[in-house]
């Protein structure tokens, strides 16, 4: 092996364990009155160079809390002792491996705000480890909606920095998205009139050498494929395909709707290939998907209730009564929503004008 691949091996493995160490599940707990309201949406232009792009929206967030999280993680983890490697090794890696753009925004993005471009890195990588429900159904008129919590653990205050973005190139919306500030990858997602696209995190079987390993052989953060996709990805069809067969750096659950009758599915990924998928098939009674981190072929989740619960408030909801209000009160749902849920995201690709995310207060 040439002296790269073992600088990425090393860098890598140190990142899995990181990242091994600070995963963070969904749990599970009631919740308390809510006062949800809609995430503040922003423009990105493609057409500017991916340094200069977030500038205008990091204008309007203080980054000093993320930055005080990002060292008490660290620290909690009893890692201090080796952030220098992590760094040396984030900038390698961006410097070498990053795809554009990428590693461009990530620069750009450290240099507005005065972090290290390792600390920018890392912090993007880190949320690899996300959550949570996500849910696609297909109403009597094949109309097909898209539904999505988000939820994380973590001490830090995410919902005052997730934020829409409509992706614009030429004056017109290529793709929209949800994120948080700082972080150039997409967990949500929709293409205008083609389709939409939510990731589980598929943690139950972490293998910290096959994450190496994909790694090293091409593979990339699962939010840039969902980004990547948005972008280039002309229709549904295509967009299976890519979300299918590109290899990641982690096992996921890739939740896609399109527009027509039918058009819904949700691939459980490894990192090289699809290991199974679930198609939305109105005609023989599937007129939903129902997604919560789980391999649900093998059986239902026992620990797991969010499944359970979803799954039960949709057959009391039935086909006939479902909109994009019923659906987002059954991501309402007690348990469904959680104390961990930041953002509840709406979605319905044929009515692009109609994405929203609700921020969970
Ligand atoms: C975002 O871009 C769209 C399309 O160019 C434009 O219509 C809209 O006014 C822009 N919104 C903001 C907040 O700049
Ligand atoms: C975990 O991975 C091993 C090896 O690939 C496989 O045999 C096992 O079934 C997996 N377990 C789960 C829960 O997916
Ligand atoms: C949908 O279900 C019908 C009836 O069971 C079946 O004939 C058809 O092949 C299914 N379509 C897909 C895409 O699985
Ligand atoms: C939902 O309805 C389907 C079809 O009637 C049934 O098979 C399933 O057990 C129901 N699930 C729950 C959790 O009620």
């Amino acid at each position: 092996m040439s002296a790269v691949l073992w600088i990425k091996l090393i860098f890598s493995a140190m990142l899995w364990v990181f990242i091994f160490l600070s995963f963070v599940t969904c749990s599970v707990s009631s919740t308390s009155e809510k006062k949800d309201y809609a995430a503040p949406r922003y423009n990105i232009s493609l057409d500017d160079k991916a340094e200069d792009r977030w500038a205008h929206i990091l204008k309007n967030y203080n980054m000093t809390g993320l930055k005080e999280d990002l060292d008490i993680l660290l620290g909690s983890l009893e890692l201090k002792w080796s952030q220098p490697v992590y760094y040396l090794l984030a900038d390698f890696y961006l410097d070498f491996f990053a795809q554009e753009p990428f590693a461009g925004e990530i620069r750009g993005i450290a240099k507005e705000t005065g972090f290290l471009t390792s600390e920018i890195v890392m912090m993007n990588l880190f949320y690899e480890s996300i959550a949570c429900t996500s849910i696609i159904v297909e109403d009597q008129d094949g109309n097909i909606y898209h539904g999505r919590n988000m939820d994380l653990f973590f001490p830090y205050n995410f919902q005052d920095v997730t934020i829409d973005v409509d992706f614009i190139k030429n004056g017109q919306v290529v793709y929209t998205g949800t994120t948080f500030v700082g972080f150039v990858g997409l967990w949500t997602g929709q293409k205008p009139y083609k389709f939409t696209i939510s990731a589980n995190a598929r943690e139950n079987n972490i293998s910290m050498l096959k994450n190496v390993f994909s790694l090293i052989f091409n593979g990339i953060p699962v939010s840039w494929l969902i980004r990547n996709t948005l972008n280039e990805a002309p229709d549904y069809e295509s967009a299976v395909l890519q979300l299918s067969n590109t290899p990641i750096i982690a096992e996921i659950y890739l939740i896609l709707a399109g527009v027509n009758s039918g058009e819904g599915i949700a691939i459980t990924r490894d990192r090289q290939y699809p290991a199974y998928f679930e198609h939305l098939n109105s005609s023989d009674g599937t007129w939903f998907l129902v997604q919560t981190n789980h391999d649900t072929w093998l059986g239902s989740p026992r620990n797991d209730p969010r499944w359970h619960i979803a799954t039960q408030a949709l057959n009391a909801t039935g086909q006939e009564n479902i909109n994009k209000d019923t659906l987002y009160k059954v991501l309402s749902t007690n348990k469904v929503l959680n104390r961990g849920t930041i953002h509840t995201s709406m979605m319905n690709a044929a009515s692009p004008q109609d994405y929203i995310s609700w921020i969970r207060v």
